[in-house]
């Protein structure tokens, strides 16, 4: 339809669509899901009840709650022939690739989740992707720790089903730990969605061409990765452990961070909506300090977080940029804690925001949304005749 558009890199002030799931306010720190705001969710409610408030849009009542679990559990058993994708991996596969090939690969084993015409399709789909995922981001776990796969046990919260399946081990019963447990629920419900994201906004683009929810999904992964978005959290404990290494000199690297010539960045800083701070990172800073605490742990790391960030924010550079600790800056801390290692930082970043990616995709999907797709300022050569290889 010709006509010029205005360019707009990276959406900074587009919106792509409506939405009635997530609401942010950069300026006041503000995030609720469906109106429920973010402290009274992480203080009062659980990681499958935000599951289905994020999904349906209404917390659910307890007869829903039990139901709702009963059929994401009836669908978490894993073709074991995804085992044999798995075995085609190196050990030292970046546990994110492992997850967005494996996530992907459900289709083949599930082609009729593809076409979604019916509610009870979208359902049936959404309920294999909540049940299987947990078992997958498991298998990618076991896998580089070189420990047999485990399928869970259906008896189990989803939470605790999901540590059991991380850390059991084949000679020892693996103890339940509250603290833990509650410190994971916790964080899964503070990553749970976040609007038009990066990776969010991947799987409604992906999704608006009608490709399956699980491939719609895998790209999210794959989105996610980058530094930039969800891999950051695995680059703030790097960072803190240099920082470490390097005698706890946290002004070189805000120095580092302030030179326009040094590609360096400070990871866990800065975001593009929130210009104030962002709740969910004052929330883990405070759930970081407890279970440190409670699991009677003290890891330096988090003091030199803390100390970073206090000469960070009295900067002017960082003042002047709105900069502020994001969700990604004392995540890995409590993640190191509970026994996750680094590599599966951006995996737990993942397993937090699946039912937000769900949530968005059944929402594109409902509102029969167009197929994504922006258009351009061209910039490149006005129209010229072919030159034979020959005269060139
Ligand atoms: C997540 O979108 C979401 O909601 C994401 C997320 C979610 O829940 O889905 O919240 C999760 O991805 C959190 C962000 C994790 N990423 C990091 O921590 C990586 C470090 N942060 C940045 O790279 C950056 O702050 C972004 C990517 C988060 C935001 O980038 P923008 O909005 O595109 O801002 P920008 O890169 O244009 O920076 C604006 C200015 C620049 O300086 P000037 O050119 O104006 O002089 O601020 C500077 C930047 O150089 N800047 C930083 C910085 N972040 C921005 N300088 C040093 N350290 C940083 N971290």
């Amino acid at each position: 339809t010709g006509g010029i558009t205005t360019l707009d890199a990276g959406f900074k002030n587009t919106s792509s669509c409506e939405s009635a799931i997530t609401f942010l306010d950069g300026e006041k720190g503000i995030l609720r899901y469906r109106g429920y705001t973010i402290e009274e969710l992480a203080d009062k409610s659980d990681f499958i009840e935000v599951i289905f408030l994020l999904i349906f849009g209404e917390l659910p009542t307890s007869e829903q709650k039990k139901k709702f679990h009963k059929d994401i559990q009836s669908k978490s058993l894993v073709d074991a022939d995804v085992k044999k994708i798995l075995d085609g991996f190196p050990k030292t596969a970046h546990p994110m690739g492992v997850l967005s090939a494996l996530t992907s690969a459900l289709t083949a084993f599930n082609p009729q989740s593809v076409e979604v015409s019916s509610e009870s399709d979208m359902y049936n789909a959404i309920c294999k992707i909540l049940g299987k995922f947990p078992v997958l981001v498991s298998w990618a776990y076991r896998k580089e720790e070189g420990l047999p796969l485990a399928y869970g046990d259906n008896t189990l919260g989803y939470v605790e089903n999901f540590m059991k399946m991380m850390f059991e081990s084949p000679v020892e019963k693996y103890v339940m730990n509250p603290v833990i447990v509650n410190a994971l629920d916790k964080l899964l419900i503070l990553h749970a969605d976040h609007e038009q994201n990066c990776s969010t906004s991947t799987v409604r683009i992906a999704g608006s061409s009608h490709a399956g929810l699980f491939a719609s999904i895998s790209a999210g992964i794959s989105a996610l990765w980058g530094r930039l978005h969800g891999g950051a959290n695995q680059a703030v404990i790097e960072m803190l452990e240099d920082i470490k290494a390097d005698g706890g000199d946290y002004q070189k690297y805000i120095d580092k961070a302030k030179d326009k010539n040094d590609p360096f960045r400070l990871m866990g800083f800065g975001h593009r909506v929130y210009k104030n701070f962002d709740p969910r990172a004052n929330i883990i800073k405070v759930a970081a300090e407890e279970v440190l605490n409670d699991l009677g742990i003290d890891d330096p790391v988090l003091d030199i977080a803390r100390g970073l960030a206090e000469v960070a924010l009295s900067d002017e550079y960082f003042k002047e940029r709105n900069l502020y600790p994001n969700v990604d800056f004392y995540s890995g801390i409590i993640y190191r804690a509970i026994g996750i290692p680094v590599p599966m930082f951006t995996v737990m970043f993942a397993l937090g925001r699946l039912p937000g990616w769900i949530a968005q995709w059944r929402e594109m999907r409902l509102n029969k949304e167009p197929i994504g797709r922006p258009r351009q300022l061209y910039i490149g050569a006005t129209e010229r005749a072919f030159v034979p290889v020959e005269e060139r």
